[in-house]
């Protein structure tokens, strides 16, 4: 029998395909979250009695960049650590109110924990590589969910090191420590494996910040490609990187939301005093 190269691509698809329904990948992702992504309702928190978020009322739409502004100190952070729950490993916060993940209450939810952040990828402002080979890294989300299939790891490490650009210039260092990549490489790495465990929401507190223009630039670009899949929320100071990335925009201060909309709304009409201070001091 003689194999042509076309039947060896249709079996290399067929494995690949059929590594993605064992995984449910491409379905799900594109199955959930329905608009809009998530619903915050009546949202407060405490440190005893500072009131840091303050009857927040909010709509992210699915598939979308939502860009959280604010001064500094008005809750974006702690916005973003409700979402996944973080806001319980601190005793000091008490947490009220709402959120509803594609119609289902997360901040009440009893069990599942682990799975509400699984479906919450966090980047934060500096890159948190495991102190382990990049391929460990990599491989941490199965170990944890015990699976073993060397095959179908191998394959989604190389998928999602793919997904953000990184693989050309790892594939010939997997096992070696992530300290040696750049910072703008290593906060792709944690983007990379946030993605293994196939989260819906991407959560990105000032991912940039400590980026040269160029790694943030990459940064930005897998964004605007990747909303496509997931629903991002991103933190930033930058108002010119706000309009480049932004769907929807976010303006909070002292705990509370004044303002959301387009890009060009916001920017171009704002309505409230504190956003035209926020711009004005920002620009
Ligand atoms: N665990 C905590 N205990 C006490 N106060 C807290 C706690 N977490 C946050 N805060 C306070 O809540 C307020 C909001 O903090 P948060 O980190 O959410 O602000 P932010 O908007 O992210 O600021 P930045 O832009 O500087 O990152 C701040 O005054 C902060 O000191
Ligand atoms: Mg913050």
């Amino acid at each position: 029998m003689i194999i042509t190269l076309n039947d060896t691509i249709m079996k290399e698809e067929k494995i690949q395909l059929d590594f993605a329904e064992k995984l449910d990948f491409e379905t799900k992702n594109k199955q959930i979250p329905e608009n809009p992504a998530v619903t915050i309702s009546n949202l407060n928190v405490w440190a005893s009695k500072h009131h840091i978020l303050k009857n927040v009322e909010l709509k992210i739409p699915k598939n979308k960049i939502t860009v959280l502004l604010g001064p500094s100190g008005c809750g974006k952070t702690t916005l973003l650590k409700s979402l996944n729950r973080l806001t319980d490993l601190d005793k000091e916060l008490y947490v009220s109110g709402n959120i509803f993940i594609n119609d289902e209450e997360i901040l009440h939810a009893k069990k599942d924990i682990p799975e509400i952040r699984r479906k919450m990828g966090l980047l934060s402002q500096k890159p948190y590589p495991l102190p382990v080979s990049i391929y460990k890294n990599m491989t941490y989300g199965f170990k944890l969910k015990g699976i073993r299939d060397k095959k179908l790891i191998n394959y989604n490490v190389e998928l999602r090191l793919k997904e953000v650009g990184l693989w050309e210039e790892v594939k010939d260092r997997l096992h070696s420590s992530p300290d040696k990549l750049s910072i703008g490489q290593q906060q792709r790495l944690c983007l990379a494996r946030g993605l293994t465990v196939k989260p819906h929401i991407i959560l990105a507190d000032e991912p940039t910040s400590a980026l040269d223009p160029t790694s943030s630039k990459i940064i930005e670009d897998l964004f605007k490609k990747m909303k496509n899949q997931y629903t991002i929320i991103v933190v930033t100071h930058v108002l010119r990187q706000a309009h480049r990335l932004a769907d929807n925009v976010v303006f909070m201060s002292d705990g509370e939301i004044f303002e959301q909309g387009s890009p060009n709304k916001l920017f171009k009409n704002p309505e409230t005093q504190e956003l035209k201070k926020y711009l004005v001091d920002g620009n």
